[in-house]
């Protein structure tokens, strides 16, 4: 007889590790399918957050910016360091270490809370006396096992350009760009989104030279405009990053080494560099799930259709994370996993999709949560805007990083914070601020006479409060 679960997970990235883990401990015998090999050839849970995607990229954007400070900042502080030099084998063994050791917590907490967890394809197969027969399929190895419900979490895969094919050799996917283990001299970049200015920016810092190549005319289009316009420059003057926006590709060839023809202000261009990365996006990972002879409706795109709470159009099952609409984001799949975990349970969790921070790890970063200028203005909605630098911020001068801005945007009638946007040192842990206050329905004012330590970044925050009343302190 096959093996019975309560609930099967299918995939184990943090959607999908987080929804076991929350059924386990609320008292379901939980599976969990996973089909990811790391780089050594042997099962990695995690998916792609952990094995290739934010913890990698966030360990090469910490070398790579304390090698940058050195070379850059640290004369400033009286530290005079000759001869430095850069070890990039070393770099990506580091990143290799702490992938490994995330990835083996995950499996240490499959076995702490009695997860089975099967290495595999997951497929469905259909469903009899209300239980779902799901396939798992490693190489010659098949097995049935049951499960009375079932959450999808089989995330995403890079948006592939039409007719290129990643070899990640010399033109690299985000697996690829984040397994180079020798500096490139040249780096082209297709695509100025969240992994084309983080993995230029690990590279500009060690002295490549970095070209982005952006289709849209508008850098940064999803953020607020005043803060992408502050990003752009800093990036371009502060990192290095050459960013051509506008422009329309055409062909790739490879030789030697990779030349990208493309349009620009309507004339013809050539780039040509060592490596070539290609982060134009990410499509959901629906193929092979057996979506179709089951009946599960998957939209145009690839996106398995879900409601709000996750369920999908069959009984029993749920689908969390990157394959289903909204941001791309891992802290949105964890919530959505505890969410559908915890409404199996017959419990009544919420995820408030207006409360989801966005945080880019550029130097500086740059973070925001909730409306934009442009969405307000787009809405209607009447608002007031309280800005505030870090130039003057004690903390950020002692830190060496006093550039950037806090702006808070807030309902012009009733006050109600509608949206945060940083751009500036340690803006990932700032905007957490700006999400209690989306999530607690703040006022400004609310912020204005919260008492913030002193020194802290968080001031400014404090201080774009005061602003939205026009009653900054130090502005
Ligand atoms: P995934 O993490 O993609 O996991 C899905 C898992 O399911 C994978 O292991 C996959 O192999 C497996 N799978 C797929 N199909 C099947 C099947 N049929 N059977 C069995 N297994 C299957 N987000 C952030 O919030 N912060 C960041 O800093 C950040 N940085 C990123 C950097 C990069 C370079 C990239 C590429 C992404 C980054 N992201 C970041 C996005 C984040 O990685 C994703 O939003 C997140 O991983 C989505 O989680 P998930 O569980 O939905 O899917
Ligand atoms: P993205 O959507 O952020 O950016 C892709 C960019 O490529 C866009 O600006 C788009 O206009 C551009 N583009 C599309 N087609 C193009 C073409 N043919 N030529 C030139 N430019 C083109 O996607 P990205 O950077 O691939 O990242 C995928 C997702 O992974 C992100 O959307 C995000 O959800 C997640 N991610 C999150 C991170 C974080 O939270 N810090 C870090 C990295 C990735």
């Amino acid at each position: 007889m096959s093996q019975q679960f309560d609930v099967v997970v299918i995939g184990a990235g943090p959607g999908g590790y987080i929804a076991a883990i929350r059924a386990a401990q609320l008292g379901f015998s939980t599976a969990c399918i996973d089909d990811f090999k790391g780089r050594d050839g042997k099962p990695a849970l995690g998916g792609t957050c952990l094995n290739v995607g934010c913890i990698p990229s966030k360990a090469l954007l910490q070398s790579s910016e304390h090698f940058h400070a050195l070379e850059h900042e640290f004369a400033e502080h009286g530290i005079n360091v000759q001869g430095a030099s850069f070890d990039t084998a070393k770099m990506a063994a580091r990143k290799d270490g702490i992938v490994s050791k995330l990835t083996a917590g995950v499996a240490f907490l499959f076995k702490k809370n009695k997860i089975a967890s099967l290495h595999g394809l997951g497929r469905l197969l259909g469903r009899e006396n209300e239980k779902w027969q799901i396939e798992v399929r490693d190489g010659d190895t098949v097995e049935t096992i049951e499960a009375t419900q079932v959450i999808v979490a089989t995330g995403s895969r890079p948006r592939p350009l039409p007719g290129i094919a990643i070899d990640n050799r010399q033109i690299l996917d985000n697996a690829g760009a984040l397994a180079l283990t020798e500096t490139p001299k040249r780096l082209g970049v297709i695509g100025a989104g969240v992994i084309g200015l983080e993995m230029g920016s690990v590279w500009a810092r060690l002295g490549t030279e970095v070209s982005i190549l952006e289709a849209m005319p508008t850098f940064l289009a999803a953020a607020d405009q005043q803060i992408a316009k502050e990003a752009l420059s800093s990036l371009s003057k502060g990192t290095g990053l050459n960013i051509r926006m506008g422009v329309k590709i055409g062909a790739i060839t490879q030789g030697d080494s990779v030349k990208v023809e493309y349009e620009h202000d309507g004339k013809a261009q050539t780039l040509e560099v060592d490596k070539l990365i290609v982060a134009i996006g990410r499509v959901p990972n629906t193929e092979g799930l057996g979506a179709q002879s089951v009946g599960l409706q998957v939209d145009e795109r690839g996106f398995v259709v879900v409601d709000e709470l996750c369920h999908t159009n069959l009984p029993n099952i749920w689908a969390v994370g990157d394959v289903v609409r909204g941001p791309m984001l891992a802290h949105k799949a964890m919530e959505e996993g505890v969410a559908v975990a915890e409404r199996i349970a017959g419990q009544k969790p919420h995820v408030d999709f207006n409360s989801i921070p966005f945080v880019i790890y550029t130097s500086p970063e740059i973070a925001w949560v909730g409306k934009t200028e442009e969405q307000l203005k787009a809405a209607g909605i009447a608002y007031k805007k309280g800005t505030s630098t870090f130039a003057a911020n004690g903390r950020a001068l002692g830190l060496g990083q006093a550039k950037g801005t806090v702006k808070l945007l807030a309902d012009a009638q009733t006050d109600r914070i509608l949206g945060m946007h940083v751009i500036g040192p340690m803006a990932s842990e700032l905007v957490t601020e700006g999400v209690l206050a989306l999530e607690f329905k703040a006022a400004s004012e609310d912020i204005a006479r919260i008492v913030h330590a002193h020194p802290t970044l968080s001031e400014v925050v404090h201080e774009a409060a005061l602003a939205c009343d026009k009653r900054a302190l130090h502005g």
